[in-house]
């Protein structure tokens, strides 16, 4: 069984999308094995996306995660990695597929609603960010 990382952002906690979104994921198949709602500090955000420090949209996304509380979920199930990333579509929702998390509910390119693991070795560094 493979693990791969979820996060619901302020966005979507902030529109009452919890559900809907565990849902969602429910109904694809994966497992719910851990989730634990947090308020991220600047600090934990800037190691978190550690990758994308120097990019324009860095400190815009910083102050974004930090505007409210967010909710990470470890899933599992075959092809979880690969599969989640399906599920939630391209980054910005008016590139998201028909049918993807993000094209239906995604606000803008920053506030996507959703984070996921984008390999497996990112998904168990990103695991035992959260989950230990
Ligand atoms: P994520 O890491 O959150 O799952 O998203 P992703 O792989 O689809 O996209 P990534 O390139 O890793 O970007 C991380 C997050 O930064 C924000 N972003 N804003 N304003 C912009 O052009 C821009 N580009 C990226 C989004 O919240 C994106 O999900
Ligand atoms: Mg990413």
């Amino acid at each position: 069984m493979e693990r791969t990382l979820l996060i619901i952002k302020p966005d979507a906690v902030e529109r009452n999308l919890i559900g809907h979104i565990i849902g969602r994921l429910e109904k694809a198949g994966f497992n719910i094995a851990d989730m634990r709602m947090e308020h991220l500090t600047v600090e934990s955000v800037r190691r978190f996306y550690d990758v994308h420090q120097g990019k324009p949209f860095f400190e815009d996304l910083v102050d974004f995660m930090t505007s409210g509380p967010v909710l990470p979920v470890l899933l599992e199930k075959a092809n979880a990695v690969a599969d989640l990333r399906v599920l939630i579509g391209a980054t910005d929702p008016a590139q998201a597929a028909s049918g993807t998390l993000r094209q239906e509910i995604a606000l803008d390119v920053q506030k996507n609603s959703v984070h996921a693991s984008d390999s497996k070795e990112t998904a168990a560094r990103e695991i035992a960010f959260f989950f230990g």
